[in-house]
C-alpha cells in the first residue's frame, strides 16, 4: 500500500531502531549477522557459539563456549506444569505453533527472581525441548528426555527420534539456525521489542514474537514450497506444472520477496548446506530435482512478470534441507522459532539497554463530533 501524508499502514521505510545484530541489504543480497557474513557464520558456527556471538557482541573463547553449552544442556528439562500443558494440548488437537505459544508462556514458571541472562538461558534451551516433545506427543508417543551430552542442535534431534543424528544432520541444521537466527527489524523481532520496551519480562516478550511468527505472511509455510516440488515429482515435468500454476494465476511458493530483489543470500547458504548435507547422508536425487525447479521457476517467473526481480527466497531451501533433517512440514516453522529465539531474545536485551519505551503515534480519521443517541432511539 502507498504511503499518505507520511503514513504507510506496513510501516514500510520507517526506522524504528538501530542494531548491532544483523544487516539486511535487499538490493545487493546481503545479510550480515553481529559483523559476520552470513555465509561465513552460518556454515562455521555451532548454533551455542551463534548465540553467543549475538548476546554479548564477540566470539566466545573454548571456556565461555564450554560454560555456555553446559548451562543451556542443564536447562533443557521442562517444569512438570510445562509438561501436563503440551499433553492437553495435544489430546485438543492444538497446531504446533499455538501449543509452541502456550508453552512458551510458562518458561518462568518458578523462576520469577532470575536475571535477564539466566532467564534468556532457559528459554533458549526449553524451547527446543518443547517442540520436540509436543511432536512426540502428537505422534502418541512419549517426549523423549533431553541428552546433556549433545550440543542443542544435535539433542533437538536426538529428541524426535530417539537416535542420535549424524554428523552431517547436526551440521545441517545447524546451519540452518544460524541462518534465520536473525533478520533485522521483522515483524516478531519488533513485537519483541515493544513488549521488553515496556519494561515488561522476557517470556512475554517471546509469547508475543512466537505469535508473530505463527502468521502466514511472516512464519510462513516452506511447506507448500516442499510440496510443489512433489508434485512436480521429475525433472521434466517441472516445466509444464510450473507453468500451469502461473497460467492459473497461483504464485510459486519459495520465490519472490518484499525485500530482497536478488537471491535471498539465506537460499545461498541453505541450497549449500543442503547439497552438503544430502550428498552425506540423503537423496541426492530430491536435491537434484529442487535445483531442477529452482532454475525453471526463475526462468518463467522472469517472463511471467518481467522486471520483477522474482528470485528465490529463505523458504525454497529451507524446506528441502528440513525435510532432509527427518522432520515434518508441520514443525518447520516451530524449528524456525528455535533459531529465531535467540534473536528475539538479543534484541530484547538491545532494547532493554535503549531503556526507551516504544510508542509510535496514530492519526485520528474518525468523526469529532457525533450526535449522542440514548439506546433506545438507535
Ligand atoms: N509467483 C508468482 N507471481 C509472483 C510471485 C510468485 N512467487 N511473487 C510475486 N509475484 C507477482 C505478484 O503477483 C505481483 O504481480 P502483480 O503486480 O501483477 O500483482 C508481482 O509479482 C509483485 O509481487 P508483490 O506481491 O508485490 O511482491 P511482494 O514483495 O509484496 O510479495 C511475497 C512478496 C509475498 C513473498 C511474494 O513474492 C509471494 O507471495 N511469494 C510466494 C510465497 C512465498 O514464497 N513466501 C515466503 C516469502 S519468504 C519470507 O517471508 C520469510
Amino acid at each position: 500500500m502507498s504511503s499518505n501524508n507520511g503514513y504507510d499502514p506496513g510501516l514500510a521505510g520507517v526506522l524504528a531502531a538501530e542494531t548491532y545484530l544483523s544487516h539486511v541489504d535487499g538490493q545487493k543480497g546481503e545479510l550480515v549477522i553481529a559483523g559476520f557474513p552470513l555465509a561465513k557464520l552460518a556454515a562455521n558456527a555451532t548454533f551455542e557459539e551463534t548465540v553467543f556471538l549475538l548476546w554479548n557482541g564477540h566470539l566466545p573463547n573454548q571456556t565461555e563456549l564450554t560454560d555456555l553449552k553446559n548451562e543451556l544442556a542443564a536447562l533443557r528439562p521442562l517444569p512438570a506444569a510445562t509438561t501436563d500443558l503440551l499433553h492437553e494440548a495435544a489430546n485438543a488437537n492444538t497446531t504446533s505453533m499455538d501449543a509452541l505459544r502456550m508453552a512458551a508462556a510458562t518458561l518462568d514458571l518458578g523462576s520469577s527472581q532470575a536475571d535477564h541472562r539466566s532467564t534468556a538461558k532457559a528459554i533458549v534451551a526449553r524451547i527446543a525441548t518443547i517442540v520436540a516433545s509436543y511432536h512426540r506427543l502428537r505422534q502418541g508417543a512419549e517426549p523423549i528426555d533431553p541428552d546433556p551430552a549433545l550440543s542443542h542442535a544435535a539433542n533437538f534431534l536426538y529428541m524426535l527420534t530417539g537416535t542420535p543424528p549424524s554428523d552431517a544432520r547436526v551440521r545441517g541444521l545447524e546451519t540452518y539456525l544460524n541462518t534465520v537466527v536473525d533478520h533485522g527489524l521483522n515483524a516478531s523481532t519488533f513485537a519483541a521489542r515493544v513488549i521488553v520496551a515496556t519494561q515488561s519480562d522476557l517470556v512475554s516478550a517471546i509469547t508475543g514474537a512466537i505469535g508473530a511468527l505463527k502468521g502466514p505472511l511472516h512464519g510462513g509455510a516452506p511447506g507448500p514450497a516442499l510440496d510443489t516440488v512433489f508434485e512436480i515429482g521429475t525433472a521434466d515435468r517441472a516445466e509444464a506444472v510450473l507453468q500451469a500454476k502461473l497460467d492459473a494465476g497461483e504464485r510459486l511458493m519459495g520465490f519472490g520477496h518484499r525485500v530482497y530483489k536478488v537471491r535471498d543470500p539465506r537460499a545461498e547458504v541453505l541450497s549449500t548446506a543442503a547439497e552438503k548435507m544430502f550428498k552425506a547422508d540423503g537423496d541426492m536425487a530430491l536435491y537434484e530435482l529442487a535445483k531442477t525447479v529452482e532454475e525453471t521457476a526463475v526462468r518463467l517467473l522472469a517472463v511471467h512478470k518481467p522486471g520483477r526481480n522474482l528470485q528465490t527466497n529463505v523458504e525454497f531451501y529451507t524446506a528441502l534441507l528440513l525435510h532432509g533433517l527427518g522432520l515434518e512440514t508441520n514443525i518447520f516453522t516451530p524449528t524456525f522459532a528455535i533459531g529465531r529465539t535467540a534473536g528475539w531474545l538479543a534484541h530484547c536485551f538491545e532494547q532493554i539497554k535503549y531503556g526507551r519505551l516504544i510508542r509510535p503515534q496514530s492519526r485520528y480519521i474518525g468523526a469529532m463530533d457525533s450526535e449522542w443517541v440514548p439506546v433506545a432511539e438507535r
